[in-house]
């Protein structure tokens, strides 16, 4: 029989990658998009459809349309960033929804369709779903939780034939940098802040401006974990999130906590020539 399996958040990065590798290793690819109009970049024979993980009927509205399922990839997510302060309410719940509670509606809906074929549910989290990071705190936040929801699934599934996985990747050049999105309240900043945010634009302008890592180490380790006979809880890709692992399982806390928050004091402190290199 032919493996079924549905992806999330398709219409580029890791998700794209994942579709067209798989279809080209047999699987049956269930692609998910928000704009119909994104379809021709998947290869043919995916079956395209539409899911917007903000809109609770559109989860709903897709999981009635699957009956059987090998295999989930709730992939889908993008990053809100800024200082804390910048955040409006209604940004901070769409984060939490698309992030969290969309991927958690919809794995819940499909729990039938996988108990089915023994499935297995993997979980695009992220090295900031184990360490949290500067003017990331809310996609922090919705990685964390991501972390707890599939840790807890990790005891209840295996008895329903169902396995679930979390993969961490550091930082990838996907779309990921181009779709962050900003606080809405970056006109009514502390000076602090201020100073922080000249910093961390121009780390960020810097990052873009050096060739970066491509998805398709992500990409190789689903496909190990899709292989395997029985998944590890966590995979962390990437010498960066591997590092940030290692220091807080090896340091003692207040001393990682210090070593960490050095570094991304460093990391927020604008240079000489910083708003040249962000503007
Ligand atoms: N790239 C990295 O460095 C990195 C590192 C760690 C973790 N991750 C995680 O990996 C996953 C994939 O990210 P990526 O790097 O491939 O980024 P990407 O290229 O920006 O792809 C994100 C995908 O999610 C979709 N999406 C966003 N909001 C959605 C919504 N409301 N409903 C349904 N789909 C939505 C996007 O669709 P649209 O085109 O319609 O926006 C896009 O298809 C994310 O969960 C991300 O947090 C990425």
């Amino acid at each position: 029989m032919t493996r079924r399996v549905l992806i999330t958040g398709c219409s580029s990065g890791i998700g794209l990658a994942l579709a067209h590798r798989l279809a080209a290793d047999g699987w049956q690819v269930l692609a998910t998009v928000r704009d119909a109009r994104q379809a021709p970049i998947l290869p043919a024979g995916v079956e395209v459809l539409l899911l917007d993980l903000a809109d609770s009927a559109s989860i709903a509205a897709l999981a009635a349309r699957i009956d059987s399922l090998d295999a989930l990839i709730d992939n889908a997510g993008y990053g809100l960033v800024g200082p804390f302060s910048s955040f409006s309410l209604a940004q901070m719940q769409e984060q939490m929804q698309v992030n969290f509670l969309g991927p958690a509606q919809l794995t819940q809906a499909l729990l039938p369709a996988l108990r089915r074929r023994g499935g297995r549910i993997v979980v695009l989290s992220s090295m900031a779903g184990e360490t949290g990071l500067p003017f990331n705190a809310l996609y922090c936040a919705s990685k964390f939780a991501l972390e707890g929801w599939a840790e807890s699934l990790a005891h209840e599934l295996p008895a329903q034939g169902v396995q679930i996985a979390l993969v961490e990747p550091g930082g990838h050049r996907t779309r990921f940098g181009a779709n962050l999105r900003w606080g809405e309240g970056l006109h009514a900043l502390h000076d602090a802040e201020e100073q922080q945010l000249r910093g961390y634009r121009a780390m960020l302008a810097r990052r873009l401006a050096q060739p970066g890592k491509s998805e398709s180490a992500v990409v190789d380790a689903v496909v190990r974990l899709l292989a395997s006979t029985r998944m590890p809880l966590r995979t962390r890709i990437g010498g960066d999130a591997k590092a940030l692992h290692w220091i807080k399982r090896l340091l003692p806390e207040a001393w990682a906590q210090r070593l960490l928050q050095a570094q991304t004091q460093r990391m927020l402190q604008p240079a000489a020539g910083d708003d040249a290199v962000a503007s």
